[in-house]
Order: structure tokens, then sequence, then C-alpha cells
């Protein structure tokens, strides 16, 4: 093909780089649809299982189609023993959350024997597998941490209940199992982001699964994206520990030229529907718990920073105290996140290989040229 004229956009912002039956984003709206169902809609009608279905298989799930994938989900759960030793052995106590959900779901892929397949159907179990897995490999890694030993999964329960029981050790209360599940269906697709971006271009070299989700964890872990959400504790444990204002912190983060975490979005120019519904869930939780501080002091930052900057709360400003009144490390926030978004990449990457085309864009050259290579003394 002939060079044209380069198309080109800082951050590849505003770039449509491919069509998607998956989710639409509209930015100016606050609206997020997932196959075309409100997330509104889906958080309060949907579980996260059914929410998995839809986004892997087109539409949600009649009873029976769910209750095999529950059957499914329950059945995969359990993780090699391989990998246990090395979360047990291998893994430092002190190490990233993410790297060690990272290298352990990377290490997964050795023990399926579909990873090498490019099968629709074999993808679809691989998807099912690694949805079951990961957040037993979060659990296993933050009890192992602690000195604890690993819990095995129920082999009955939702996946929000079996990562709370696996976490902690004992049967989480209605309330809690309802909070994580509506809190996983707010987190699971969310357009071309930076993971499912980094996903999509891994899947489209013809690459596996387990490596596009193992590219996806990493791109999620950082602070601009998925990583967010720690950030936004230690910003919140901060204001609470000094005894600042919310309105003080925010100017001095401000003058500083430091970013807020938990504000701004690449997409939405509005209120990001997911923020609002994790605010009303964090409202409910709170007066559950006794404990109003973490709602009161995240509304009056979320005006103040609004009132500064105009910048909106993302969907990682609101979940960071949704998980602390949990009772979860803040360090574990991230993976959360990616036990939920590992559906979307999943079906993502159905969606890439279904008509698939390598995904290869192109830089402009910008540096010198003519150099020549002198005698490395003279260099
Ligand atoms: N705090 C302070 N200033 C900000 C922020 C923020 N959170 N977000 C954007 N800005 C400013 C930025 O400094 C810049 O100002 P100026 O033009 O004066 O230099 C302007 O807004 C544009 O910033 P940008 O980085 O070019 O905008 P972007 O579209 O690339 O930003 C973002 C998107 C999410 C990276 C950014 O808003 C940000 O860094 N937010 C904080 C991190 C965060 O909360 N990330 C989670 C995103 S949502 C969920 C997810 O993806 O995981």
């Amino acid at each position: 093909m002939a060079d044209s004229a380069p198309v080109k956009a800082r951050g590849l912002e505003g770039v449509v780089a491919l069509d998607t039956e998956l989710s639409y984003i509209n930015g100016q709206e606050g609206e997020l649809l997932y196959r075309g169902y409100d997330i509104k809609d889906l958080a309060q009608n949907a579980s996260f299982e059914e929410v998995a279905y839809l986004l892997w298989h087109g539409d949600l799930p009649t009873q029976s189609q769910l209750d095999e994938l529950n059957a499914q989900l329950r059945a995969e759960r359990a993780l090699p023993d391989a990998v246990v030793d090395h979360l047990r052995h291998h893994t430092p106590k002190d190490a990233n959350a993410m790297s060690a959900l990272r290298t352990a779901t990377s290490m997964l892929a050795d023990f399926d024997a579909d990873t090498e397949s490019h099968d629709h159907d074999a993808n679809v179990r691989n998807a099912i597998r690694l949805t079951a897995k990961m957040p037993t490999i979060v659990a296993a890694f933050d009890r192992i941490r602690k000195g604890l030993e690993p819990v095995a999964p129920t082999g009955e329960g939702s996946t929000a209940y079996d990562f709370l029981y696996c976490l902690n050790g004992e049967a989480p209360g209605e309330a809690a199992e309802a909070i994580m599940d509506a809190a996983l269906v707010l987190h699971a697709e969310h357009g071309l982001n930076a993971s499912t971006f980094t996903c999509r271009v891994i899947g489209s070299t013809l690459s596996d699964m387990y490596s596009a989700v193992t590219g996806a964890i990493g791109a999620l872990k950082g602070p601009l994206h998925g990583g967010a959400n720690v950030k936004v504790m230690e910003t919140l444990k901060d204001i609470k520990q000094s005894g600042k204002t919310p309105a003080a912190y925010v100017q001095e983060k401000l003058e500083a030229k430091e970013r807020l975490m938990g504000f701004g979005h690449r997409v939405y120019k509005t209120y990001d529907p997911r923020a609002i519904i994790l605010r009303d869930m964090l409202e409910g939780l709170s007066d559950e718990k006794g404990d109003r501080w973490w709602y009161e002091t995240s509304k009056t930052m979320m005006d103040e920073v609004y009132d500064a900057k105009g910048l909106y709360a993302n969907v990682d400003f609101f979940s960071a105290s949704v998980y602390h009144l949990l009772g979860i490390e803040s360090d574990l926030y991230t993976p959360i996140f990616a036990i939920s978004r590992v559906t979307g990449w999943t079906a993502h990457l159905l969606e890439q290989w279904d008509g698939n085309r390598l995904i290869r864009p192109r830089a402009e050259y910008v540096g010198p040229r003519g150099k020549t290579v002198g005698p490395i003394a003279e260099r």
C-alpha cells in the first residue's frame, strides 16, 4: 500500500482502532452499555456470572445456561499445585500483588491442555478457567503472605462468595457477597481501555489467551489505569491521618502539579456511571458499618476536585472505600479489578479471533538520518 498521510493522535486519543459489539460508552452523557444492556440495569439485576456469559456469548443466559456456567466455574476454581507452591515458596511476601497475580496467571498456561488451541470452544474454556482461577490466586497470595494456609474454594458458591471465602476463611455475609458481586459486574468491560487494547494487540499476533491476559494484567497495574484505586486509598488515609480537609489536600496537590487519583478519564467528560453506582453502594455500606467517614470525605473531595479542576470521579474513586469497608487489604483493589475485567479481556479476544487481523500501527520517525559508524574509541 502506498504511504498516505499518517493520522497521529497523542496517546491514540480519539482514534477508533476497531469495531466491537461488547460495550458502548457515551462519554458526554455518562452512559455505558454491555452488549446493549445499561450498566445500571446489570448492576442491579444481573450477577457477575450472567454478565460473563453475556460478554462471551452475546446475550444473557437462560437458567440452564447459567447453571452450566456456574458448574464449570466451580469445577475450575482450584489451582494447580505448582502454582500454590510458587506462591508459597517462591513469591516474596512483600511482592507487589499485581506482579504476583501476573506471574501466577502466566503459570496457569502450562497446565491447560487448551492453551495453544485456537478453536473458539477451547478459547471459551480458557476464558472460564482464567475467570475461575484468578480470584483463587489473589486470595491464596494474600493468605500465604500473612502466614496463613490458603483456603480451598467451596465448589458451591458464586465468584464473589468463593473469593471472599478463600480470602477470609469464613463465609461472607449476604450483603458483602452482593456488594462484591455488583463491583465485579461494574468492572467487567469498558471498551478499548489500555489493558484491553494490550490484550487485543497480543491476541492479534495469534499468541494464546494466557499470554494476552498476562500482558493485560501488566497494563492494568499502572496507576493511570487500574492501579489508581490503590492510590485513592493512600489519598484518603493521608487525609485521615493528617487531619487536613479534603479542600486543603486537593489544593496542595494541584499546586504541586500532582494528579488526583480516581479523577479524570480519557472518555468520560461527565460522571462515570460506575462511579455513581459505587458512590451509592458506599453510602449504604457506610450506614451498615456505622462508619460514614470514607463516604463523607470522598463525596466532599469529589465536589472539591470538580470545583477546582472540573474533573469528575472515575470508577476507581469510590471502589477503594467500598473494598476498605469490606475489610480488604488496599493493595488487592487492583487485583479485584483484574478478576472482573478478565471477562472483558477474554471476550475481546474471542471477538478479535473471530475476524483477526494483526494490530500493527506505525510510528513517525523523528530522529536523525545519515549518521555513519565511526571507530569505537572516537565515540
Ligand atoms: N488530576 C489532576 N489533573 C488531571 C487529572 C487528575 N486526575 N487528570 C487529568 N488531569 C489534567 C492533566 O494534568 C492535564 O492538564 P494540563 O492540560 O493542564 O496539563 C489535562 O488534565 C489532560 O490530562 P491527560 O493526562 O492528557 O488526559 P488523559 O485523557 O490522558 O487522562 C487519565 C486520563 C485517566 C490518565 C487521567 O485523568 C489521570 O491521570 N487520572 C488519574 C489516574 C486515574 O484515576 N486513573 C483511572 C482511570 S479510570 C479507570 C481505569 O482505567 O482504570
